[in-house]
């Protein structure tokens, strides 16, 4: 197991790109592996999770070919995905598990899905139990609710699902089964999570409507080779942009990121902490809103987040944490109870991690407090194996009083292989 220590920069400054979008890198294979024809992938993420979507696919049959630049995606049709030999191992992806199972619900082949230790405490009842409602024969451990799955192909009846959180991967996974169902499924979620799956079954050709807080799939459709060009990921740019915002003498421009308005909650948190976050030459590709934001270093102040927001920033909360623990006054974090859920329970692990930095924490049942500081201390930190904790930590030690020891930062490759190169390279010491 890995550790790094990184020491405390003067300023975050330059003119960097980070890596493609995740949601976005997992849906184009996804697709392209169903639809017709040779679809073209550029800006690909290759992060490991991306690589267990990438490795499925090709166990069921579909030729990938890869560059290094671009993908080209043979698709096999709606019918044309073969029955693997063996376990699909998802590794520690959570979208790949959810998304995926909703798809091999509709084959007509069996199939076990599983991945790594982390994976396999997350909670898959989500998915399965409305899966089952369409008639999908899902069983797997403590009454299906974690994996290992095992999925024997069925016929699918649509249905209209009311789902109790927002949860794009639940959204997904039954838009991609409702394209197996004989009619309309339809989704409904509390508040919109991200839309990435309706924009790219549009732009595939999929007969997709989309009202509110739902969308209807129709199933039977049939899905055309598309070129997709991926964005870089705000989740990724979020690390940057806390970073120049709590370092002092900093300006930083992120070229190219994704700002889909499912996705932004960030930004508008951040500029509501006092941040100076602005967006330049916004223009729309592959149906994604895509611009270069540009951030300076700003005193920040502690707010009250909670709400519609939390699905617009779910994955951000590491890193806002880190914000929040260095802007002045009290930051509140509600209605985030699905944070427990993530790769680890990121309320308890950033609660800790924070506490040894020096700041004043306390935990709620959905949420936190955070009380910022007028500096951190240096020390060890643990990222328990979740990539967005070992980076928000390693963002914290840039404004920190002493080195800060990040343990366990393998987990970093899963979705931003070259962030400590990146981190090394706009620090100015
Ligand atoms: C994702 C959806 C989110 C997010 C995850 C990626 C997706 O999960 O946390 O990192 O690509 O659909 P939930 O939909 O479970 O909130």
């Amino acid at each position: 197991m890995n550790s790094i220590t990184i020491n405390p920069a003067a300023s975050i400054r330059g003119d960097i790109t980070v890596p493609g979008d995740k949601s976005i890198s997992h849906r184009s294979i996804m697709l392209g592996a169903i639809a017709n024809g040779i679809t073209t992938v550029r800006g690909f993420l290759r992060g490991e999770d991306n690589i267990s979507t990438m490795s499925a696919f090709r166990a069921m049959g579909v030729e990938i070919d890869d560059d290094g630049e671009t993908l080209h995606i043979h698709g096999c049709g709606l019918h044309g995905l073969k029955e693997p030999s063996d376990v699909l191992d998802c590794g520690n992806s959570g979208t790949t598990i959810r998304l995926i199972t909703g798809l091999l619900s509709g084959q007509s082949f069996f199939s076990v899905v599983t991945g790594d230790q982390y994976l396999r405490k997350r909670p898959m009842k989500r998915v399965v139990e409305p899966l089952s409602r369409m008639g999908a024969k899902i069983s797997g451990r403590n009454q299906g609710s974690l994996a290992p799955l095992a999925i024997s192909g069925a016929r699918l009846t649509p249905i209209d699902y009311e789902s109790p959180v927002s949860s794009a991967q639940i959204k997904s996974s039954i838009m991609l089964a409702g394209l197996y169902a004989d009619g309309e499924t339809s989704v409904q979620e509390p508040t919109l999570s991200r839309d990435h799956s309706e924009r790219m079954f549009k732009l595939f050709g999929a007969s997709i409507n989309r009202y509110d807080r739902g969308v209807t799939v129709s199933g039977g459709a049939r899905l055309n080779a598309q070129e997709v060009i991926v964005p870089g990921d705000i989740s990724s740019a979020a690390f940057f942009m806390v970073a120049a915002l709590i370092s002092p003498g900093s300006e930083l421009i992120i070229r190219n990121v994704g700002v889909n308005p499912t996705r932004t909650g960030v930004i508008d948190i951040l500029r509501e902490m006092g941040g100076d976050i602005k967006l330049l030459e916004q223009r729309e590709v592959s149906g994604e809103p895509v611009a270069d934001i540009l951030i300076r270093s700003s005193r920040l102040k502690g707010i009250s987040i909670s709400g519609s927001v939390i699905p617009r920033a779910i994955d951000e909360f590491p890193a806002i944490c880190v914000a929040a623990a260095c802007a002045e006054g009290v930051t509140t974090i509600r209605n985030a109870k699905e944070l427990r859920v993530k790769e680890t329970d990121r309320i308890s692990a950033m609660a800790g991690n924070l506490r040894t930095l020096g700041v004043e924490v306390t935990e709620c049942d959905d949420g936190m407090d955070i009380r910022g500081v007028e500096s951190l201390s240096g020390g060890e930190v643990d990222s328990f194996g979740d990539h967005r904790i070992a980076m928000s930590l390693s963002v914290a030690a840039l404004v920190a009083r002493s080195g800060i020891t990040v343990k366990d930062t393998d987990c970093v490759a899963t979705s931003f292989p070259n962030f400590f190169q990146l981190l090394e390279k706009a620090s100015v010491k």
